[in-house]
């Protein structure tokens, strides 16, 4: 049966949420499900707005026949071709041969790359470029270019009919739509951590491109963003504007330190733990403490996205620095983190080298700071070495 909701006068939900789904692009864990909007605009033409991922195929088609009532679906618009949004774009396309797919070059080429079509579709295109529109009755389209956002051929569709923003990943969420559909229906703010946790991890490379399209959003009048994951956002736009503002310039939200470490016998762990008492003593709040070996790097990179300081600490393992340590080291290079301060402690029975190592891998990062020492603990931090850590809290005040 069809699971719909009619968003105005002539704008439909047509979106699955997945609660099967483990692992969202098979890496990052979505243990509360992932939703895949799709949207229909009924005006004098029907226009489809991206699909949904294949294991949702049966529900979306409920979905959309539903609203279409029989009506002949006259448009998709493309505005992100990545599996998740574009899987059944061949099945609707055979559904209804006489579609005008709306999209741009770039992703006319991703779609040959992913399906072959039995019939010639050349004459079904209608290609368009940045700021072109499409009048589909009292609403018009405009086309607004969004490369990288997530992949080069993304774009987002402004209606300045009812001054929507079809925003592609951007604006998006880990997590299933719950019944409540929009912004205002939840407690927004408390969704932060999984709306930075989706930004930071699946478009926190391309802050400079995030900034183009936050730029070109400046130039239009939005009252409504309609993510492809998520909440619809009516109430939260300024906010959300704000975070991603932050994030696409790789500014800290909260002047407070995050700290991940490796330990394999609780010499690490137990020195990170007094170093972030001693911080919370003297008025650090909300620290975060993280087990690498323990959480998905996605929660600690969302973290480092929040924090202005970051401490790294790590046992030496096979002469290099613990392999889960330096999985996070990696993602947060290939993340672009910037403009952070950066403590390191380093832990070895023997041939201790993981401080240098860390250091040597996070040294290219634009505008970092590492605090002067490292500590450096061997097995077990001693008494004695009370003084480093308090030092260590001074420099990240
Ligand atoms: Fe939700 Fe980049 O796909």
């Amino acid at each position: 049966m069809h699971n719909t909701r009619k968003i105005n006068e002539d704008l439909f939900y047509i979106g699955v949420s997945d609660r099967k789904i483990a692992l969202f692009e098979n890496v990052y864990p979505v243990c509360e499900g992932m939703s895949y909007n799709s949207y229909l605009l009924d005006d004098e033409k029907t226009v489809l707005f991206d699909t949904v991922d294949k294991a949702c195929s049966g529900q979306f088609f409920d979905n959309l026949n539903k609203v279409l009532n029989s009506r002949p679906l006259d448009y998709i618009v493309i505005n992100h071709l990545e599996p998740d949004h574009s899987a059944l774009i061949k099945d609707v396309i055979d559904k209804y041969p006489n579609i005008k797919i709306v999209c741009n070059q770039k992703a006319k080429q991703m779609l040959f790359q992913f399906f072959e079509f039995e019939n010639d579709i050349e004459n079904n295109f209608q290609i368009v470029k940045e700021g072109d529109t499409l009048t589909i009755g009292k609403h018009v389209l405009t086309f607004v270019m969004a490369p990288m956002v997530h992949w080069p051929e993304t774009m987002v569709t402004y209606d300045s009919y009812n001054k929507t923003l079809f925003s592609a990943d951007a604006f998006g969420a880990f997590g299933a739509i719950n019944g409540n559909l929009f912004d205002c229906e939840v407690d927004f703010i408390c969704k932060i951590d999984e709306y930075r946790r989706y930004y930071s991890n699946i478009v926190g490379k391309y802050g400079t491109q995030v900034n183009m399209l936050l730029n070109k959003a400046k130039n239009l009048d939005i009252k409504m963003i309609c993510p492809l994951h998520g909440l619809v956002i009516k109430e939260n736009i300024s906010y959300l504007m704000e975070k991603y503002n932050l994030w696409a310039n790789y500014l800290p939200e909260d002047d407070s330190v995050v700290i991940a470490y490796a330990s394999v016998y609780g010499g690490t762990q137990n020195a990170v733990e007094i170093l972030a008492n001693k911080l919370a003593q003297k008025g650090v709040k909300n620290i975060k403490i993280y087990d690498v070996s323990h959480t998905h790097s996605s929660y600690i990179i969302s973290e480092v996205f929040r924090c202005s300081k970051v401490v790294l600490a790590s046992t030496t393992y096979n002469n290099s620095i613990f392999v889960k340590m330096e999985h996070l080291i990696k993602d947060i290079v290939s993340h672009n983190i910037q403009n952070r301060k950066f403590g390191i402690i380093e832990n070895g029975t023997w041939a201790c080298c993981s401080g240098e190592l860390i250091k040597e891998m996070l040294k290219n990062l634009k505008n970092v700071e590492f605090l002067d020492e490292k500590i450096s603990i061997k097995s077990a931090l001693k008494k004695i070495q009370e003084n480093d850590i308090d030092e260590m809290v001074k420099c990240l005040m």
